[in-house]
């Protein structure tokens, strides 16, 4: 007997019709399916530029703030930028680019992305629920076949940067982008300097070699908290920070001074990124103003284009720019 699903051998060495019983005929369409996703897959590949994948050890670390604003900060830069979220836990990628409450959008069978703040391309699996308050409980396969559908059918158009969020942890939403996805240039990982969080963080770190997606470098979100006010010029001033530290500063002569409180602690991203020799992207400050553009639907860099944050941004953009080399690419057997 053969292996293929249809056997057309004739004893008298004729070739017969096929006869396909439907669980062979089913079979075939379902290989079909998968060989033609796989083509579509590739091919919208091609048509991505860089593609870059942010992680967590834990959630509520950021990630989706880092992600978004790793986003819009390249558009500042005038590419042209995707996100797709396959956060189903937590999908706020929406409510962060101003487009909540949107729903899927399919065309001829073709899955065609959102445009939010600054024309940035968002798929979020957010737009496949109907309320968000209702947790989704999805067996594995059918959310591993939503992420595929999520990458082969997908209309992206051609794109510098697609940035791929996804849920905390180390679980299987990761694996099936490395499989499915050609050339992904690497992973970007989020933490806050506590220790739990970095202890996590370093987990994603090794996890990253199971996926043989390369670790493009860490970045340490909610690092510090800076005050501002004025004085006297050339008053000392000192402020009362956590751990009964307190931190002296001068104002200047014009009586402007600033102080940056570490809220956690210091450095701690930088030297997990040290531990495990990867590149350490930069630190982005403690600002309220993330938590208010989650819930107004209206970004920090979008409303403070030339804010601390957008800057900090900016920064960490340009360190994983300088990252992203044209060979880079995942390892993994594409399925
Ligand atoms: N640098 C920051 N400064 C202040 N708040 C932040 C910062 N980064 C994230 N947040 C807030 O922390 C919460 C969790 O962030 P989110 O990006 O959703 O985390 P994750 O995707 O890792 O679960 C949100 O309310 C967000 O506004
Ligand atoms: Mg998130």
């Amino acid at each position: 007997m053969s292996d293929s699903p249809v056997s057309t051998h004739d004893p008298k060495g004729d070739v017969a019709p096929a006869e396909a019983s439907p669980q062979e005929q089913k079979k075939m369409e379902q290989a079909y399916a998968q060989m033609k996703r796989k083509m579509s897959m590739e091919e919208i590949s091609k048509k991505i530029k860089h593609k870059v994948m942010v992680l967590s050890g834990k959630g509520g670390v950021g990630k989706s703030t880092v992600s978004t604003g790793l986003a819009l900060s390249l558009a500042q830069q005038g590419l042209s930028v995707g996100i797709l979220d396959i956060d189903i836990t937590g999908p706020n990628v929406p409510k962060m680019m101003g487009l909540d409450g949107r729903r899927l959008h399919v065309e001829s069978g073709r899955i065609h992305p959102a445009q939010g703040h600054l024309g940035v391309k968002v798929i979020s699996m957010a737009f496949l629920l109907d309320n968000e308050d209702t947790p989704v409980v999805w067996r594995g396969p059918i959310k591993l076949g939503a992420i595929q559908q999520f990458i082969g059918d997908v209309e992206w158009g051609n794109l510098d940067y697609l940035i791929i969020d996804f849920p905390p942890g180390t679980s299987d939403e990761p694996l099936t982008v490395a499989q499915s996805l050609p050339d992904i240039d690497g992973m970007v990982i989020v933490t806050t300097p506590q220790e739990v969080a970095l202890l996590d963080s370093r987990k994603s770190i090794t996890f990253s070699e199971s996926l043989k997606v390369p670790v493009l470098g860490v970045v340490e979100n909610m690092s510090g908290y800076t005050i501002s006010g004025k004085a006297k010029p050339g008053s000392e001033i000192e402020i009362a920070a956590p751990a009964g530290k307190t931190l002296k500063t001068t104002a200047d002569d014009s009586g402007a001074f600033s102080v940056t409180l570490d809220i956690f602690k210091e450095g701690g991203g930088k030297l997990t990124a040290e531990e495990f020799g990867v590149p350490f992207l930069g630190a982005l400050p403690f600002d309220p103003g993330f938590v208010r553009g989650g819930d107004d639907g209206v970004h920090r860099i979008v409303s403070e284009p030339e804010g601390p944050s957008a800057i900090a941004f900016a920064a960490v953009v340009s360190a994983l720019q300088e990252q992203i080399v044209e060979d880079s690419g995942s390892g993994l057997e594409i399925i």
